[in-house]
């Protein structure tokens, strides 16, 4: 199975990073795992150009690290977006790939795009308010369409500037029954 992650925060090593790999840490069996971390790579904000109306399946921005991912987007059985929210939003860097992916949403035939699983997980440094990760959940609504993607799981972790990740028992828990969720997809497979 291939699994595509993305690393959203623009700290490494932090809560996001360390959620995301106790999440894939969950997942059995030698899976075709690729990670991309936001500080590792280089992606330019979509122009709004419009190039990919006339130009189906083409990006006018060639030279970067999307490039990659767009192909890793057709092909994946399970994306995995891992962000904080920043101003309870997705952060710039990750919100640049999803922007990217105007591309495939201006595709007339969306049937290139393998249907795929998506899990999620949103990292809150604030104790938990209401609507923390609405704004998440409402940018990955279109996301989701263009990437012909079914939602199998919404993790939450709130009040991480005091409570990191890794003490936080019960998303812990919702990780590991997601990881389960996964494995037992790939088994069916
Ligand atoms: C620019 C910025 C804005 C933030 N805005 C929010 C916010 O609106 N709500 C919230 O709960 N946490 C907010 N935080 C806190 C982060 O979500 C929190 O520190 C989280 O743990 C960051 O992920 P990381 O530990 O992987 O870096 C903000 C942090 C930064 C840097």
């Amino acid at each position: 199975m291939e699994i595509v992650a993305i690393m959203g925060s623009h700290r490494n090593g932090h809560n996001t990073q360390k959620a995301l790999d106790f999440f894939l840490n969950q997942i059995q069996g030698s899976q075709d795992v690729h990670i991309y971390n936001v500080n590792k790579i280089r992606v330019e904000p979509c122009k709004a150009c419009d190039y990919c109306i006339p130009h189906q399946g083409e990006c006018i921005t060639k030279d970067d690290d999307m490039t990659d991912i767009y192909q890793k987007f057709e092909t994946c059985d399970l994306l995995v977006i891992a962000s904080p929210v920043y101003f309870s939003a997705f952060p710039s860097k990750i919100k640049a790939i999803i922007d990217r992916t105007q591309m495939l949403y201006n595709l007339k035939d969306r049937s290139i795009i393998k249907q795929k699983e998506i899990a999620v997980i949103a990292v809150g440094g604030a104790p938990h308010y209401p609507r923390q990760f609405q704004a998440i959940d409402n940018t990955l609504e279109w996301y989701k369409k263009s990437l012909n993607c079914h939602e199998i799981g919404f993790v939450q972790f709130s009040h991480t500037d005091e409570v990191g990740t890794m003490e936080n028992e019960k998303s812990l828990e919702a990780l590991k029954d997601l990881g389960q969720l996964v494995n037992e997809f790939a088994k069916s497979r």
